[in-house]
């Protein structure tokens, strides 16, 4: 009886304790970062990817690489070919389903942007595709659209970016040292020379495809290129600054593929004071050459920062903890950067590069210097040439394609076709920080803004809210290819420290829509509420 009183004791005692256990708190240290396979096989390779307004995901690789593992749909052929499978799908999120779409001419290595009224705008390809402007509207029966001869000059590697009069910007190509618009202005307009692509490109190796291009919150155009970068003014065709080489002079761009972000522009009192770009990983100068002879030289592991609104811009360079080629840089909406995907030697293109790097880094960009890079947890599939990545609506990052052969390749090659769809969940979505996770109230909250107004925010958080901890972020929906995330943008609006409680777990935040088009080209964005670094899922609002 007392024996059986003191076990009983004894058994309550361990029972309070792992309540208590389980109740505890978990400090953000213990959240980590995680990857899930989505789909095994979306039947293409994910080559070039873009987000659209309405959650899906329009994704295509190229007409000539053979049968894809998805058909076209009601038994139908691309005219004049024999090939019935699809080069293009429409991912759906929320279903995690595809849906094949029919390209008929080749997309290969193009490019493209969404455009304000939500449509994808995709630019160029190879051969018979060359000159090609093709139109996505997302729907749930809609395909795409073809205007062959869209563009004035061949676009196949090029850059593309939103510019604020709601028309794109289309930089380069292979062999086109020139840029041009879409949609043109007249039926006469055609295209533009652009030295600095003569000036950039080697005979043997280009090292300058798929150009870094930004839109600079003073209007121009930021452009780097090999081993350097000008500011330029699309409308007079003039070269506006120049900037000093990055240190080392090693190539960033296409075959040495690195990537490149403009980092979040800060909005204070209608002014962005300091822009700034951050360029990551290429490949030394003679990798391309070498690799071609089967040396597969180690990727740069350093990225160059430089401050552009600077009267006299100085690059600053960082070693980040893991080299890397064909590596993407998405930023996310707390301001970080991720860096994603690509090997650790060699260069871009057929079977040239070896390694790869299976974990991501995230660069804080206004941490101490020494703590900015944190490696993440690794994927366990080869991300390498020809893979992609980009940011979702609810935080994760999609990733998709690799594919370093000509054809299909499923068997007996070192980096197999990847058909797979894979997502990173970045640590702020892990479970145990969710009491401090933003929940906008969308219906509460206006979609449609103009530049410099005024709008409120409404959303709950379970936790206690410090303002001074809160901020509201935008982010343009990026068209990544190759490394490169074209049109990718992240605003931090004024206004996030003037949160106030309306009443249990509910607040409000009032905010300063973007000034200019400059500064936020009128079109789609993913707004969201950060709050101790952990993003809200995001909404989608439309500057008009
Ligand atoms: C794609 O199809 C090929 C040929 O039928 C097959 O060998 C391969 O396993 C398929 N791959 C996937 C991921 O479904
Ligand atoms: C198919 O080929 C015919 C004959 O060469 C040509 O007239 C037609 O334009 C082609 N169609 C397409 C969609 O390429
Ligand atoms: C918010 O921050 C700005 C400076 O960024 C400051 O001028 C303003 O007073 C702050 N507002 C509140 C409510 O703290």
């Amino acid at each position: 009886m007392h024996l059986n009183n003191h076990k009983e004791m004894t058994f309550h005692r361990i029972l309070l304790l792992l309540l208590l256990l389980l109740h505890m708190p978990q400090s953000p240290a213990a959240a980590g970062s995680s990857w899930s396979l989505l789909l095994p096989s979306i039947g293409i390779s994910a080559m070039h990817m873009q987000l659209l307004p309405t959650d899906r995901v329009v994704i295509y690789d190229r007409t000539d690489f053979g049968t894809s593992n998805i058909s076209l749909p009601d038994g139908k052929c691309r005219p004049n070919s024999t090939d019935c499978s699809a080069h293009s799908v429409e991912y759906n999120i929320a279903c995690n389903t595809v849906r094949p779409l029919m390209v008929l001419s080749n997309v290969w290595c193009s490019s493209g942007t969404l455009m304000p009224d939500g449509s994808l705008v995709q630019t160029g390809g190879w051969s018979d595709g060359d000159h090609v402007v093709r139109i996505y509207k997302s729907c749930d029966n809609c395909d795409w659209q073809e205007i062959p001869t869209g563009l004035s000059q061949p676009r196949w590697y090029a850059t593309n970016h939103l510019l604020p009069d709601g028309r794109q910007i289309i930089v380069g190509g292979r062999r086109s040292f020139n840029y041009e618009f879409y949609p043109k202005m007249s039926a006469t307009e055609t295209d533009f020379t652009m030295m600095f692509l003569v000036q950039t490109n080697e005979p043997d190796v280009e090292n300058n495809l798929y150009p870094f291009v930004f839109l600079n919150t003073d209007g121009n155009i930021f452009i780097y290129a090999n081993y350097r970068g000008i500011l330029f003014d699309y409308v007079r065709s003039k070269v506006v600054r120049t900037f000093p080489a990055i240190p080392g002079g090693d190539p960033r761009n296409y075959p040495s593929t690195g990537s490149a972000v403009l980092l979040p522009l800060h909005i204070v009192q209608g002014n962005v004071d300091c822009v700034e770009v951050l360029v990551c990983g290429g490949a030394p100068r003679d990798a391309f050459k070498n690799a071609n002879n089967g040396k597969f030289d180690g990727a740069l592991d350093t990225c160059g920062r430089i401050k552009i609104s600077d009267p006299d811009p100085q690059w600053v360079m960082e070693t980040m903890p893991l080299a890397r080629v064909m590596g993407d840089m998405v930023l996310l909406p707390n301001g970080d950067v991720l860096i994603i995907n690509g090997g650790s030697a060699g260069v871009a293109g057929w079977d040239l590069a070896r390694d790869p790097v299976l974990s991501p880094v995230i660069y804080g960009p206004h941490k101490p210097t020494e703590s900015r890079f944190e490696v993440q947890n690794p994927s366990t599939i080869a991300r390498m040439y020809h893979s992609t990545a980009i940011l979702l609506r609810d935080g994760r990052v999609l990733v998709g394609g690799s594919n370093a052969h000509d054809k299909y390749e499923f068997t007996n090659v070192l980096y197999p076709t990847e058909l797979s769809l894979e997502a990173f969940s970045p640590a702020y979505l892990d479970p145990s920080l969710s009491g401090l996770r933003p929940n906008i109230i969308s219906h509460e909250t206006k979609t449609t803004i103009h530049h410099g107004e005024n709008f409120i925010i409404r959303f709950i958080v379970s936790c206690p809210v410090d303002p001074n901890l809160v901020k509201v972020t935008m982010v343009a929906p990026s068209f990544n290819t190759h490394s490169f995330s074209m049109n990718q943008r992240l605003l931090i609006l004024d206004g996030g420290n003037t949160t106030v409680a309306l009443g249990m777990s509910h607040y409000e935040v009032s905010v300063v829509a973007p000034p200019s088009g400059n500064i936020a080209p009128a079109g789609n964005y993913i707004l969201f509420v950060v709050h101790q670094e952990v993003p809200s899922e995001g909404i989608w609002v439309r500057i008009r």
